[in-house]
């Protein structure tokens, strides 16, 4: 179990170097590239923050990048922890809980998932509207740690209304056609069977996904408001009678970063002004 104290530590060593912020964007595979819309952008490397998993390529470790996007400080998260790596919640949810101390109180999560629903397709951006966990792993097991949220934290509103309305109006504004569906989380890494997504389609859900789950817990724990946004790269397993290839799911979210980025801006443009004046 990670203590406050050491979450703590190393929110002061990203503060030092980068500053607070309001917003934070977790990219997903759809919307790497993400960070080049940051102005004035201050960086840390995640081999620099204490209790991060220490990446093994040089140069590829994940980054926190803190600037300015419409006029509203940003922090957005590079490089994300999945479970199937072999990290435990703890790790997964580390980001979220250092945001946190940094003042952040509205998280934006992005992710690539297969569509379970049938009337979407590939390409499509789906707003989060509620999550099922059938992972079977939670980030809050364990001792609580009191000073971020309570034991048992209300989950009801886990995707914040006000910022799925704002998003939707956004995208119809900018002629972005949108979805709004119900996200799986699946630990993976392999995607699932035929069986698992009718499974999952007669449950409620309408995306599988192996991310954000934890993070939107952890980030409900803080009292942060969420905003989730999937992109689809590909429909869920035995809905065509074909095999999940990796590499079409990579170049399906390739096609659909230009509008996810225009999206996600024009929602950062609508958010409440900058509660940081000076830092
Ligand atoms: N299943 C789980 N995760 C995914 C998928 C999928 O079909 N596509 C992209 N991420």
């Amino acid at each position: 179990m990670i203590s406050f104290k050491e979450i703590k530590r190393a929110a002061n060593i990203v503060m030092n170097s980068c500053g607070p912020a309001d917003i934070a964007v977790i990219l997903g595979s759809g919307l790497g590239g993400y960070e080049e819309e940051v102005l004035d952008p201050v960086e840390i490397d995640y081999n620099e923050i204490p209790g991060f998993p220490l990446s093994t390529v040089p140069g590829h470790a994940g980054r926190f990048i803190v600037g300015t996007i419409a006029e509203k400080r940003v922090l957005v998260m590079s490089g994300r922890f999945h479970s199937y790596e072999g990290y435990s919640m703890d790790k997964v949810t580390l980001p979220v809980r250092i945001m946190s101390l940094m003042g952040v109180d509205t998280l934006i999560v992005t992710n690539a998932a297969g569509a379970v629903n049938t009337s979407y397709k590939p390409g499509d951006l789906v707003i989060l509207e509620d999550f099922i966990n059938l992972s079977g792993r939670n980030p809050l097991r364990g001792k609580n740690l009191d000073r971020f949220g309570p034991r048992f934290p209300d989950m009801t509103h886990a995707y914040d209304r006000n910022l799925r309305e704002i998003a939707e109006k956004e995208a119809n504004k900018l002629g972005i056609s949108i979805q709004k569906g119900v996200y799986c989380y699946m630990n993976g890494p392999c995607f699932e069977t035929p069986a698992e997504i009718r499974m999952a389609r007669i449950i409620g859900a309408d995306l599988v996904g192996m991310s954000t789950v934890p993070e939107t817990i952890v980030a409900r724990h803080c009292g942060m408001r969420v905003l989730g946004i999937s992109s689809v790269t590909n429909m869920a397993a035995g809905v065509l009678d074909q095999p999940i290839n990796h590499e079409e799911v990579l170049a399906v979210g390739e096609s659909i970063k230009a509008p996810f980025r225009k999206l996600v801006s024009a929602i950062i443009d609508k958010m409440p002004a900058s509660r940081i004046q000076e830092f």
